[in-house]
């Protein structure tokens, strides 16, 4: 009980503290349904699932890896190049061995996952040919296309098993440095550079604990890698993921004697992506990088990473953008390292002076004269004290929203408006097919502040398949824009819709697009870089607040085709997750429905209103919409300086309110039945009563009185959560036997995790 009971506090401290800080759900100033006219697409082999993978843009092509071929698209009009495609077949034994292994006949192709350019003609290329990764050169022919060259080489450690498996690499002077796994169940993650190999230690929890990959990159001396995993330093109960980002030197040569074949230089620290508070609320799953952008932040030139974080997927759903400087990553390697006195002690901050001269993770001309201490302390002390701070010191950009989570990010770095300020115009797909457009308004005021404005959300995919991809496009020959990747489609659609729908000047500035101005003369709204413009004409755009002088209010107070309501409500693919994070069974009771039909729109628009003002009593109505459904009040936040703050504080209130019940009926069951369950042991039958949430108290106490034993007795057992560590491991050890027994391969991301966490019996 205490384990629940503590964690639900928690929560709620979280909750209540971030809560004056949590922005208000954005609602998208425009919101465009699916328009296919409006894309190119590019849908590759329509006879199966191609798990695309996006490996090269060389500005005018695109190589896409799919199942058995690599394909090459013209980014000017989305078409394949067919005699530059690339086939590579996995040989007829591999695919039996792989069948017969038990796996998916889907999966028992070769799946195109690494590819790297080696000169004019050559490329270097990893597939995961059914589940037996191998490499290849091949070298162009003018008439025949790409053949292989000389043999193929092992792929283990540079590409996955599973073509679904998040893993990332890099190139750097010839050399692959990869995060993947290197074995089929998925339980031996590792950063592996090929020549001159190195890998992470297999046996090092502290290392790696069950990674997912989001990204790498090269940045000066280091190769940095972007990955969610286990978190170590996480004592209390319970598991938790961390977002990380960790390094090696790219002059790393290993150590001497049983160093050997390992980094001598790993490091890695948090990203911290949270609402600050007495107690900071966490996006605490990293989901993808953007890469690094150069440009002026708060006046000053830097180099900016974006990023993607989630909260779990069990938890109260939420995304978040978070920024963060190149420079303030950097520095915190050279922080503080984080340490742990024992197995049950805190990990603390290590005193400077406990630290190894030079200092560990500093990139040395020959690692292999490094001492054994040296060595010793890094492989040990491989976290930093000290998490990477965001830029804004919160999210730029925060969204609770049930129908999807944000996936890939995409910048148009330092657009510039018609005032010459430079804004970062962020594109973000979403696990619904959606893409939201968004800039940070006060990016040219001089300071750092977050004032995200969600221009636009783009309804992209009309199956609300994940998007896995996102970039923009520039290019001589074509107008620049946005490609969207997802498992089996590629698409390609316009940076803006200026002229769409914003007719009126009001309207066109107050879309805060900094591609889209008003063109008095002409009595239209065009992009503010097109070559139309006539010459001299003044462009009316206001991309920090969205007003004008020059737009006199409309007359009419109903800005209809701006702001058009999604006719259909989006398909939400799976049950909403429940708003509670603690406590079994406490549903959100009388949880209302989607819907978003247009007659209603303007009840909710006045609800909306009433609960800015009645804070936290319609808790499961903001829950519910997330969408631009009241123009009225956009206009408001448009003009006014104050945000209105009300979702994450009534989400607080849902949550405590939860939390109450959920204890409330925990501890009943729990005395109730731990009492009852003894008295009753004896009893000759035994009824499992089939409870749903509304009736739960009522059958408690109908059960209490007349003295009945019910299936919970049991649930309560297992729904103790053990606090021993060593419980959950003799756990995972069965799991992993039955597996062997039966010959069944663990393939599947939910297997992954038990026989992972096996290693640690080895220890
Ligand atoms: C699509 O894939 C099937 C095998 O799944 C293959 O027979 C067919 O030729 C492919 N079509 C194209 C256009 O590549
Ligand atoms: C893709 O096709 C274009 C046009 O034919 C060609 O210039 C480019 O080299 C190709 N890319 C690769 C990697 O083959
Ligand atoms: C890869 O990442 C996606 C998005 O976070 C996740 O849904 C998926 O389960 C991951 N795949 C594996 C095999 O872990
Ligand atoms: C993360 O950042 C927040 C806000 O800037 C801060 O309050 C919090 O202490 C930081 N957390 C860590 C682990 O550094
Ligand atoms: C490391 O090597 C570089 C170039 O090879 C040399 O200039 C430098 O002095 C060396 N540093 C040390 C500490 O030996």
């Amino acid at each position: 009980m205490a384990v629940p009971s503590l964690s639900c506090l928690l929560v709620l401290a979280g909750l209540s503290a971030a809560s004056a800080l949590w922005q208000e759900d954005l609602t998208p100033r425009r919101y465009v349904p699916l328009d296919e006219r409006s894309m190119l697409r590019f849908a590759g082999n329509v006879s199966h699932k191609d798990h695309f993978r996006l490996l090269e843009n060389d500005g005018s092509s695109l190589l896409i890896g799919a199942r058995n071929i690599v394909f090459n698209i013209s980014l000017t009009d989305l078409t394949e190049r067919r005699d530059e495609r690339l086939e590579w077949h996995s040989e007829p034994q591999d695919v039996q061995l792989c069948i017969m292994k038990g796996l998916d006949e889907e999966a028992c192709h070769n799946y195109i996952r690494v590819l790297a350019k080696r000169g004019d003609d050559q490329l270097f290329v990893c597939g995961t040919n059914s589940y037996k990764p191998k490499c290849r050169h091949y070298q162009k022919h003018p008439d025949v296309g790409y053949l292989p060259k000389g043999g193929q080489r092992d792929g283990r450690g540079l590409c996955p098993y599973d073509p679904n498996h998040n893993s990332t690499v890099t190139f750097v002077d010839g050399e692959t440095y990869a995060g993947t796994v290197a074995d089929l169940a998925s339980s031996d993650p590792l950063i592996y550079r090929d020549k001159r190999p190195l890998r992470t230690d297999k046996l090092e929890l502290k290392q790696l604990n069950a990674p997912s990959f989001v990204g790498s990159m090269d940045y000066g001396d280091h190769v940095y890698f972007f990955f969610r995993e286990t978190a170590v330093e996480y004592i209390n109960c319970g598991k938790r993921s961390y977002s990380r980002v960790a390094r090696v030197c790219k002059k790393d040569r290993g150590g001497p004697y049983k160093y050997k074949n390992k980094w001598t230089s790993f490091l890695k620290s948090r990203l911290n992506c949270s609402i600050p508070g007495e107690y900071p609320f966490y996006f605490d799953e990293i989901q993808s990088i953007s890469t690094v952008q150069s440009g002026v932040y708060g006046g000053r030139p830097e180099e900016v990473l974006y990023a993607v974080f989630t909260t779990p997927v069990n938890s109260i759903p939420g995304s978040a953008i978070c920024a963060f400087r190149m420079a303030d990553l950097v520095d915190t390697f050279a922080g503080a390292f984080k340490h742990q006195e024992d197995m049950n002690s805190n990990w603390l901050p290590l005193k400077n002076s406990q630290v190894p001269s030079p200092r560990p993770g500093l990139c040395v001309n020959d690692s292999r004269q490094l001492s054994d201490a040296h060595l010793n302390f890094i492989q040990s002390h491989p976290l930093m004290d000290g998490a990477v701070p965001s830029l804004h010191g919160r999210p730029l950009l925060a969204r609770t929203s049930l129908r999807h989570r944000f996936t890939k990010i995409a910048v148009d770095p330092q657009v510039q408006a018609a005032d010459g300020t430079l804004y970062d115009v962020l594109f973000i797909g979403t696990d619904n097919g959606r893409v939201l457009k968004a800039v940070n308004a006060a990016s040219g005021s001089g300071t750092v502040r977050a004032e995200p404005v969600l221009i636009e959300e783009l309804e992209v995919l009309a199956n609300g398949a994940a998007i896995t991809n996102l970039l923009v496009s520039r290019q001589p020959d074509a107008p620049p824009r946005l490609i969207v990747v997802t498992d089996d489609e590629v698409r390609a659609l316009p940076l803006h819709r200026c002229g769409d729908k914003a007719l009126r000047c009001a309207d066109c500035v107050r879309l805060q697009d900094p591609y889209c101005g008003w063109e008095a003369a002409g009595q239209r709204c065009a992009p503010v870089d097109s070559p139309a413009w006539p010459e001299g004409v003044a462009v009316v755009q206001n991309v920090s607040h969205g007003v004008h002088p020059h737009c006199p209010p409309s007359p009419d107070r109903e800005p209809k085709i701006l702001y058009q309501e999604a006719t259909t409500p989006p398909s939400t693919a799976s049950s909403p997750p429940e708003p509670c994070v603690c406590g079994s069974g406490s549903a959100p009771a009388g949880s209302g429905q989607d819907s978003d039909s247009d007659s209603d729109s303007d009840v909710r628009l006045e609800r909306g209103r009433y609960n800015a003002l009645e804070r936290g009593h319609k808790v499961l109505d903001i829950l519910e919409q997330p969408k631009a459904s009241y123009p009225g009040a956009e206009s408001q936040f448009v003009t006014g300086v104050e945000p209105a703050v009300y979702s994450a504080e009534t989400l607080a209130v849902a949550v405590v309110t939860t939390c109450l019940l959920a204890m409330v009926i925990g501890f009943l069951a729990g005395w109730l039945f731990s009492r009852r369950c003894w008295r009753m042991r004896n009893e000759p039958y035994y009824e499992t009563p089939h409870l749903d949430h509304q009736s739960k108290m009522k059958q408690l106490e109908t059960a209490a009185a007349q003295g009945k034993p019910d299936n919970r007795c049991d649930q309560n057992f297992l729904n103790t959560e053990p606090p021993s560590v060593l419980l959950s491991k003799q756990i995972n050890l069965v799991v992993n036997q039955t597996k062997n027994s039966n010959g069944k391969n663990a393939n599947s991301a939910a297997d992954n995790k038990p026989l992972q966490k096996v290693r640690k019996m080895y220890l």
